[in-house]
């Protein structure tokens, strides 16, 4: 298995993020997931065969379940050549689209995005975990003592981060919410994305799933707010089993861990470029892909 590391369409680039490729269609997206992963903000150079697909999949299977909560960006995914060439030629393209293309595309619509992460924890980890530890706050909340790692918080927590290219993600201000002008939209993000996440968090529980955290993103469609980007992915999300579940450590995880764990013990300086990936350590990553999909969404 080959990993599609990136892809050049005769269509127009909207943009090349750190795993998609979107190209612009008018009224419409073509978001391809491709292969690349990235960790601590850098893209690595090798890919994860198999990832881009998963994505896709997982992404389209939330958008699908979640669309009575709030409209989603999806029009379609591309789940066979069929679906493939149909595109194609509604395009009015003379060659076919390649092959890769099948169950990592999605076509969508075009939205005006919403420059905000809109995080949100269930459970004490990652960096909210090391925050809590300096300083007794999760995005500068205070928080109750003697709180463990990994622990369910008492409460959803809501912790909004910028997304700029400048600069890494920060936890939003009061002054980053004046600036990006959503004085009024922020209290409606955080209601979507509390509702989204409850949601989801119930429906993995009932499959042995515990989703400790995730990201949204939103945007505007003729007025109205709706989903974009991806959905409740390993990309996205943390996941941990619920039989595996001991509170005070970190958990088994189900998404880059691998990749985090092998990069933070490879003595690389954080800085580029990242070395490539051992074979083991990309198999690892595809098969805990695989597993949290299959878990949730087959
Ligand atoms: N429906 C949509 N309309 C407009 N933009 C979208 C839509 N869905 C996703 N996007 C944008 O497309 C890009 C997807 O690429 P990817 O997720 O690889 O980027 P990223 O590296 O996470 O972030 P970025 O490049 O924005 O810093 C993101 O910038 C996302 O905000
Ligand atoms: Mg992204």
């Amino acid at each position: 298995m080959d990993a599609v590391i990136e892809t050049s369409l005769p269509l127009a680039l909207y943009q090349r993020g750190k795993v998609r490729d979107v190209y612009d269609v008018g009224d419409e997206l073509l978001i391809v997931s491709t292969d690349r992963i990235s960790a601590f903000d850098f893209v690595l150079p090798s890919g994860v065969p198999e990832k881009g697909r998963i994505l896709n999949r997982m992404s389209a299977f939330w958008f699908r379940k979640t669309s009575d909560l709030l409209p989603n960006h999806l029009v379609e995914s591309i789940e066979d050549t069929e679906a493939l060439e149909r595109f194609g030629s509604r395009l009015g393209l003379k060659d076919p689209l390649p092959d890769c293309l099948v169950g990592r595309s999605m076509v969508a619509r075009k939205a005006s995005r919403i420059s905000v992460e809109c995080v949100v924890r269930g459970y004490l980890s990652g960096s909210a975990w090391a925050e809590y530890k300096a300083r007794g706050t999760v995005s500068s909340q205070k928080m109750p003592a003697g709180l463990r790692e990994s622990e369910r918080l008492p409460e959803p927590l809501f912790t909004p981060t910028t997304k700029s290219e400048a600069e890494h993600d920060r936890p939003l201000t009061q002054q980053d919410v004046s600036d990006l002008q959503l004085e009024e939209t922020m209290p409606v993000l955080e209601t979507a994305t509390r509702a989204i996440y409850e949601y989801a968090v119930d429906y993995a529980w009932s499959r042995g799933i515990i989703i400790a955290d995730t990201k949204f993103e939103f945007g505007w469609i003729d007025g109205q707010l709706v989903l974009i980007d991806e959905a409740l992915t390993p990309d996205s999300s943390r996941f941990w089993t619920a039989k595996d579940y001991v509170v005070g450590k970190p958990q088994p995880s189900y998404d880059k861990q691998p990749v985090r764990d092998w990069l933070a013990g490879s003595g690389w300086n954080g800085q580029a470029p990242v070395p490539p990936m051992p074979p083991e350590v990309v198999e690892a990553t595809t098969k805990r892909y695989m597993t949290i999909y299959q878990w949730l969404a087959e």
